[in-house]
């Protein structure tokens, strides 16, 4: 059978780093309240020449190269952003043209913090369809635009970055040892969109609004939601949490990332945490992450990769591959 299998990654992230000490001239917070109730330190934010689409172009480059291609064998781009560069053309549209590339077809994909596992999976179903042989799967952000900078409960959260992914069409065995993309699960619910949403948009207010989040009411619904996905793939794959070699959540809070590994049972030196890093990049978090454990030498051809992301919506999945 056909398995969507990894054959490069990249990032790219702004060239600003702000630490959580250079807010508190602007809202009344502390470097101790923010590592304490999220385990951020740093996060990147972008300059106005540094945008969605210039991130998600330098991360496209950077997975091209380490997969050793050029845009020229690539079918289609996904980019999973909620701040793309305009209301339209797709970003994922302009990224392909910064690459030169003029044949095969992009588009976003919207589903917010869970966007890049959705946009993996799909991307999974377009190339088992026998549709495209390559995907550029890309996640890119630029969620300090859209921060109420007046706002500390959630200023502090966010960064901006990009990362992707270039799968690649193989045939596979059918097993669970197979290289590639081997189950995933997606999951919305919109009865939940007041808990986290931008308080704008082309079809209501003609702006683009800020950020809002009740923080402690989506905490109260992730771990539960982010587990529950989690053995469903568990599930459709036919392993145990004990199996994994890494586990690469959505880095949004590490409390939220500690409760669900406990939960799972999966060893904490398997969970890949860079929230202190980046803070929450929303669709960027998963290929930052993975490319920092990549980049170390953690994530290792052959190795049982657990992708998760949960966000606004709600929106929740999880992807298992082999790297
Ligand atoms: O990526 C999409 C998914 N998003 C998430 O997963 C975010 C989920 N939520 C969270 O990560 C956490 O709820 C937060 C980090 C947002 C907040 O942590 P918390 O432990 O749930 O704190 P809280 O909202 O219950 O607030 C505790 C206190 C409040 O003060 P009072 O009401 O107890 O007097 C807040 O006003 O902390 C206050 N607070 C702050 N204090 C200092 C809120 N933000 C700040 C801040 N600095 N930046």
């Amino acid at each position: 059978m056909i398995r969507s299998v990894v054959r490069g990654n990249g990032a790219a992230l702004p060239r600003r780093i702000m630490k959580n000490a250079d807010f508190e001239g602007m809202v009344e917070t502390s470097d101790e309240w923010i590592v304490q109730r999220t385990g951020i330190r740093q996060r990147h934010v972008a300059a106005d020449d540094e945008t969605t689409a210039s991130l998600g172009e330098a991360a496209a480059r950077a997975a091209l190269d380490s997969a050793g291609m050029t845009p020229a064998e690539i079918d289609l781009i996904i980019l999973a952003t909620s701040t793309p560069n305009n209301t339209f053309p797709a970003t994922a549209v302009e990224i392909q043209n910064r690459l030169g590339m003029h044949h095969g077809f992009a588009f976003d994909m919207q589903a917010v913090c869970s966007g890049f596992v959705y946009a993996v999976a799909t991307a999974d179903l377009y190339i088992r369809g026998g549709l495209v042989r390559r995907v550029l799967v890309i996640g890119s952000e630029t969620f300090s635009r859209i921060l109420d900078w007046n706002d500390r409960s959630t200023c502090v959260l966010f960064g901006d970055g990009a990362g992707a992914l270039v799968l690649e069409a193989q045939e596979g065995a059918g097993a669970i040892t197979d290289r590639g993309v081997l189950a995933a699960s997606l999951r919305s619910d919109g009865a939940h969109k007041d808990k986290l949403f931008v308080d704008g948009g082309p079809s209501t207010t003609g702006t683009v609004g800020h950020l809002r989040m009740e923080g402690r009411e989506v905490f109260k619904h992730a771990v539960g939601m982010i587990t529950d996905v989690i053995e469903a793939t568990f599930g459709e794959a036919g392993i145990t949490a004990q199996e994994l070699d890494w586990f690469v959540p959505h880095q949004a809070n590490k409390r939220i990332i500690d409760a669900s590994a406990r939960k799972l049972g999966i060893a904490e030196e398997k969970v890949v945490v860079t929230v202190d890093l980046h803070g929450n990049t929303s669709a960027a978090s998963v290929p930052l992450a993975l490319s920092v454990a990549v980049a170390d030498g953690r994530i290792k051809k052959g190795d049982l990769v657990l992708l998760e992301a949960m966000g606004g919506g709600f929106t929740w999945g999880a992807v298992l591959l082999r790297w």
